[in-house]
C-alpha cells in the first residue's frame, strides 16, 4: 500500500488522502499510490470572522494553504498521477494559473513521470512558476490566457500519449473530495454553508461530490449549501456567458470559460445555494482581514470564500437564520498559500523603514 520501499512507516503515521479514504476511491490493489502525504488539513476556527455573523455562527477556516505544495491541487493530483502511473503513462500534460502545474510538477517528480506546463503568458504568481521550474517540469508559456491554455493541452493529449491532469480528468475530483470527507469527519457533522473560490469550477465540483457521497453512506445526516464566489471580472457563470478577457488580481481564478460550468450549476441547485461575483478589492480586504486579524496568510483567490461570505453577511443572506437556537456552521475553503504570490503581499503593505542599528532609533520608530 505504501510506497516507502523497505522501510515500513508505523501503521498508524497518516500516509495522505487515497490511504486515508480508499474505500471511498476508485483505486485498486495494483494502484501505486504516490502521496506526498498531502490532505489532513487544519480547519480553523475564525473568531472574528464568526463574531461579524452573530452569536450561533461558526465560521471554520479549511486551510488547503497546508498542503504539501501549498494548494488544494495536490488532494487530486496524488489520485490523477497514481492512477496514470497505473495505467502506464509516461507523461502527464496540464494548462495552469499556477497551482496545478506546481502541484502536478511535484508529484510527476515524486512519480518519475514527464511533467509538461502550459501556462498564460505572464499570469502566473511568481512561488507557482518557481515551483513548476525547481521540480523539473517542462514549462511552456502561451500568448493566450488560461481558457487557450486548457484547448492546447487538450488537442495534445488527445492525440499523443501524455495523460491530462487538470480537473476534467475524473480522477482529480475524486481526490478534491476528500476535503468534504474531512470537514464532516471533524465536525462529526455537514457544515451547513460552504464557501469557496469558483475558478475552473472543479473544486465546487468535487466538494458537492464528496458531501453527496457522505451522505449516502450516512456518515452525514444534512447537506450544505454551496456558496461559490468568482471574481467580478472573471464571473462566466455569475453572468452565464463566456468572457474572452477576463481581468482580476486574483490569478488563480483568472477564468473565462470553465470546464466544469454545468457542474458547478448542477452543485448550486441541488443544494440550493449560489454562485455570486467579488471585486477585487472586496478580495484584498478580505485578504488582509484574514491575515491581519485571523493570522491566516493566504492567495487573493483563495480570499474571494472570506470576501464572498462577509459581502452575503451584509446583504442580509443570513438574517433568517440570526437569534435562531440552532448554531449554524459556515466553512470557509481557504484555497492556497499566501507566499504562492508574494508580490501581491509586498504591494499591499508599507514598505518597511531603514533606521540606523541602533536600539534608539529602532525603539522610537516601533513606539515600543
Ligand atoms: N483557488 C486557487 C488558489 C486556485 O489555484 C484555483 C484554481 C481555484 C481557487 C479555483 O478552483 O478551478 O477548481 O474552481 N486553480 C487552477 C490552476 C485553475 O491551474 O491552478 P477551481
Amino acid at each position: 500500500m505504501s510506497n516507502s520501499g523497505k522501510f515500513k512507516l508505523p501503521n498508524k503515521s497518516y500516509k495522505g488522502v487515497i490511504d486515508r479514504y480508499k474505500k471511498y476511491l476508485p483505486i485498486t490493489k495494483c494502484t501505486p499510490i504516490i502521496s506526498l502525504q498531502e490532505g489532513d488539513t487544519p480547519l480553523i476556527y475564525a473568531e472574528k470572522i464568526s463574531s461579524f455573523l452573530g452569536k450561533n455562527f461558526k465560521v471554520f477556516l479549511k486551510y488547503e494553504g497546508l498542503n504539501p505544495t501549498g494548494s488544494f491541487k495536490d488532494r487530486g493530483m496524488t489520485m490523477a498521477i497514481s492512477k496514470a502511473k497505473e495505467e502506464g503513462a509516461k507523461a502527464v500534460i496540464c494548462a495552469s494559473t499556477g497551482n496545478t502545474s506546481a502541484s502536478a510538477a511535484a508529484f510527476s517528480a515524486k512519480g518519475n513521470l514527464k511533467c509538461i506546463v502550459v501556462i498564460p503568458k505572464g499570469a502566473i504568481a511568481l512561488g507557482k512558476l518557481a515551483q513548476a521550474l525547481i521540480h523539473k517540469a517542462v514549462v511552456i508559456a502561451v500568448k493566450g490566457n488560461f481558457d487557450d491554455a486548457l484547448s492546447v493541452v487538450r488537442e495534445i493529449s488527445d492525440n499523443y500519449p501524455v495523460k491530462l491532469v487538470n480537473s476534467i480528468n475524473p480522477y482529480r475530483i475524486e481526490g478534491q473530495k476528500t476535503a468534504a470527507f474531512e470537514i464532516c469527519d471533524y465536525l462529526k457533522r455537514a457544515p451547513d454553508f460552504h464557501c469557496l473560490p469558483v475558478g475552473n469550477a472543479g473544486n465546487i465540483t468535487a466538494y458537492w461530490k464528496g458531501y453527496k457521497e457522505y451522505y449516502a453512506y450516512k456518515k452525514i445526516s444534512s447537506l450544505p449549501q454551496m456558496l461559490g464566489f468568482q471574481a467580478k471580472g472573471s464571473a462566466p457563470i455569475v453572468k452565464g456567458y463566456p468572457i474572452a478577457k477576463p481581468k482580476t488580481i486574483a490569478t488563480a481564478i483568472k477564468i473565462g470559460n470553465p470546464a466544469s460550468w454545468k457542474q458547478a450549476l448542477g452543485a448550486k441547485k441541488e443544494s440550493k445555494g449560489l454562485i455570486n461575483a467579488v471585486s477585487d478589492s472586496q478580495i484584498l480586504a478580505a485578504y488582509k482581514l484574514l491575515t491581519e486579524r485571523e493570522g491566516v496568510f493566504v492567495e487573493p483567490a483563495s480570499a474571494a470564500s472570506i470576501a464572498g461570505l462577509l459581502a452575503l453577511n451584509r446583504d442580509g443572506f443570513f438574517n433568517k437564520f440570526k437569534n435562531n437556537k440552532k448554531e449554524f456552521i459556515i466553512t470557509c475553503t481557504l484555497t492556497g498559500h499566501g507566499l504562492k504570490d508574494p508580490q501581491i503581499a509586498i504591494k499591499s503593505v508599507k514598505t518597511p523603514p531603514l533606521v540606523s542599528a541602533k536600539a534608539e532609533a529602532v525603539v522610537k520608530i516601533a513606539k515600543i
